[in-house]
């Protein structure tokens, strides 16, 4: 049979309009593009290798007022960046047949290929086709699970990610006037889910998305993209772009962390705009609690609550939490962090 996968399917069977299914409704959130008055606005840039007071002051800044930014000189070399890139184009761009091996709608598989992974829960669906590894710190990730098209450079770049995520939580604990040890003891980076994303060119750019408006329910994400952009982050009610540097990660506050933060960070909206250029590809690795055993609650921090700073969260289990995002879709609207 001549059934072809994903969006990237779509565009190799030589469509030349955007199928109804990924037309958008035109919305609210589509006029915040239109008036595009901060053209001139960038995410902040950190260079890892500065001075450590002005390192913590500058992620603070960025983690309170926009939820993201950028960092440099973070130790994984470019080298890693670029082979990472090429292992994802080399796991879409080969054979179907080898990419049905992995295709599954089923999300506690640790790893899995799909477009849409929440085709049934979505309004409209989206262009780009994921690739998804699942990894717990506690376990080896076994090799022979994952793709051979990125296999070793998948092996390695998670140790990268991993390690470069308790620098961050490291960071952010002193960013939030704590030990640097303290954000580290819930364990926010235990588990880390991998998403390769794969945006094909698209003919009607202007009609779909590549992803919708929504925040991550992680603690911390942290984002290699190529040189295509696409990525905007929601700001001052501005879509602004996230524009491509590279070498640098772009790390953003999840939901996790806004909440455990007692709202001091920002876990912000962003969503990525379809191109008439592509494929783009992006790596984003989302640090989470374990979600597939009982944890300790959580809920905003002790030490962070005080007469001046009532607890804008309730406790809750991770289980509750991850129930609530999986039933709430991502298109930013149902879901949130109003049910906490
Ligand atoms: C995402 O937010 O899930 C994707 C970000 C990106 O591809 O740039
Ligand atoms: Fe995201």
């Amino acid at each position: 049979d001549d059934t072809k996968l994903g969006v990237k399917g779509l565009i190799d069977s030589g469509i030349l309009k955007v199928p109804k299914i990924f037309v958008r409704p035109s919305s609210a959130d589509d006029q915040k593009s239109d008036s595009n008055l901060t053209a001139d606005f960038k995410i902040p840039v950190i260079d890892l290798q500065g001075d450590h007071e002005e390192v913590v002051n500058g992620i603070k800044h960025a983690s309170e007022k926009y939820g993201f930014f950028q960092v440099l000189n973070h130790g994984v070399p470019l080298s890693v960046f670029d082979e990472m890139t090429q292992g994802v184009i080399r796991f879409f761009e080969q054979d179907d047949e080898v990419k049905k091996l992995y295709f599954s709608r089923d999300r506690s598989k640790s790893v899995w290929y799909n477009s849409n992974f929440d085709l049934y829960e979505s309004q409209t669906a989206y262009w780009r086709d994921s690739l998804v590894v699942f990894t717990l710190r506690s376990t080896q990730l076994n090799p022979q699970e994952l793709p051979a098209a990125c296999r070793d450079i998948t092996v390695e770049y998670e140790k990268h990610v991993t390690t470069l995520g308790d620098t961050l939580f490291e960071l952010l604990s002193e960013a939030l006037g704590m030990k640097p040890d303290r954000l580290k003891q819930m364990n926010p980076g235990e588990a880390c889910s991998i998403a390769f994303n794969y945006y094909p060119a698209c003919p009607e750019p202007e009609l779909a998305l590549g992803f919708p408006g929504h925040t991550d329910a992680s603690f911390l994400t942290l984002l290699l993209q190529d040189d295509i952009g696409g990525l905007q982050v929601l700001h001052q009610d501005h879509w602004v772009d996230v524009h491509p540097i590279p070498g640098a990660f772009v790390v953003n506050i999840g939901d996790l962390l806004q909440i455990t933060s007692n709202d001091k960070l920002k876990s912000v909206e962003h969503r990525v705009v379809a191109k008439h250029v592509g494929p783009r590809v992006s790596v984003a690795c989302f640090l989470t609690p374990r979600f597939d055993v009982d944890t300790e609650p959580y809920g905003p921090i002790k030490e962070l609550i005080s007469v001046d700073s009532a607890p804008v969260y309730r406790e809750f289990s991770n289980k509750e939490y991850i129930d609530h995002f999986f039933t709430h879709g991502v298109d930013g609207k149902q879901r949130g962090l109003e049910s906490f």
